[in-house]
């Protein structure tokens, strides 16, 4: 495992009463039954806080949606987190609101996001690429089933906990077809353009093939430390140790047009096992 660099996401110590405002004032407002310790992270919708819950006593994580922004989209986050019930999902346990704004609570994941594990330039060796991408692939298939697509995989969404858990969180962009105020068109947070599949970005139809580009974009900058390009460059010129059947599979699953990539989520994590298996040297007896 590469070794943990530094944390980019903003840690900062919150009073262990109530939520600092969104312009980091001090006028803070309890959330009865929790005591927040300390912000975790920070997004163009909402902030994260790790915080204790008194009854039953645990450590619990709180997205607290910040002022002004769609209180609409922040129910629908929850309401599909609680459609879902995966191991390398992080679970959701409640939704509540204060007079500030609502908040979801969820399991606290311990440890980091995959992007701090991440460096420019410093490819991952490629069996611990493969564990992270069928990890998060069975979480995509399991989250396809249910008809909902993440639309916003990327690694700062992946949490690497200290244990070795791998969970994916942040379905502020989640999209499913059994909702009636799904938006028409897609827009994109902020940061994602370069997971985001090319018919994303246009605004244009989206299915479960766009959470497959962004996976296969993830599993591209792991095992060459950086992006794809528009152009498909082979991934063996940043990292001779990735298979060629393995850049094979990474180039068909980053193709722009998605009829031409694989059709499904387990297509795309069994063809990136088996290239990657073949590959192993033959044990000596
Ligand atoms: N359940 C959790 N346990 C531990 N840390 C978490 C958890 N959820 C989120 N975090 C941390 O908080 C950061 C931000 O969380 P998240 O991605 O859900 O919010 P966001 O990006 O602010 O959301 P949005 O994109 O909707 O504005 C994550 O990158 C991670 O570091
Ligand atoms: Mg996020």
């Amino acid at each position: 495992m590469p070794s943990a660099t530094k944390n980019d996401e903003s840690t900062s110590a919150v009073n262990g009463a109530g939520i600092g405002a969104a312009n980091g004032a001090t006028d803070l407002i309890p959330i009865p039954g929790f005591r927040l310790l300390e912000k975790l992270g920070e997004g163009a919708a909402a902030a994260v806080y790790r915080a204790m819950q008194q009854s039953p006593l645990r450590e619990v994580a709180i997205k607290v949606l910040t002022p002004g922004q769609s209180v609409c989209a922040f129910r629908r986050e929850s309401r599909l987190m609680a459609a879902l019930a995966h191991a390398h999902v992080v679970a959701i346990h409640g939704f509540g609101e204060t007079p500030r704004g609502p908040y979801l609570v969820m399991d606290y994941i311990g440890g980091t996001s995959l992007r701090s594990l991440m460096e420019p330039g410093r490819p991952w060796p490629v069996d611990q690429t493969v564990r992270v991408v069928s990890a998060i692939g069975s979480a995509l298939s399991h989250i396809h089933a249910q008809d909902i697509l993440h639309l916003d995989l990327k690694p700062e969404n992946v949490l690497y906990g200290a244990n070795g858990q791998i969970k994916i969180t942040d379905f502020g962009l989640a999209q499913s077809r059994i909702e009636a105020d799904a938006p028409a068109e897609l827009g994109l947070a902020q940061g994602t353009v370069h997971y985001g599949a090319p018919e994303q970005r246009y605004g244009l139809p989206v299915d479960p093939r766009a959470d497959l580009f962004a996976l296969a974009t993830l599993a591209y900058e792991l095992l060459t430390g950086r992006l794809p390009g528009r152009v498909y460059v082979s991934a063996r010129r940043a990292n001779p140790a990735v298979p060629p059947a393995l850049d094979d599979v990474l180039r068909q699953a980053l193709a722009r047009d998605r009829d031409e990539r694989q059709s499904t989520i387990e297509e795309f994590v069994a063809a990136v096992r088996r290239a990657a298996d073949d590959h192993q040297e033959p044990r000596c007896c």
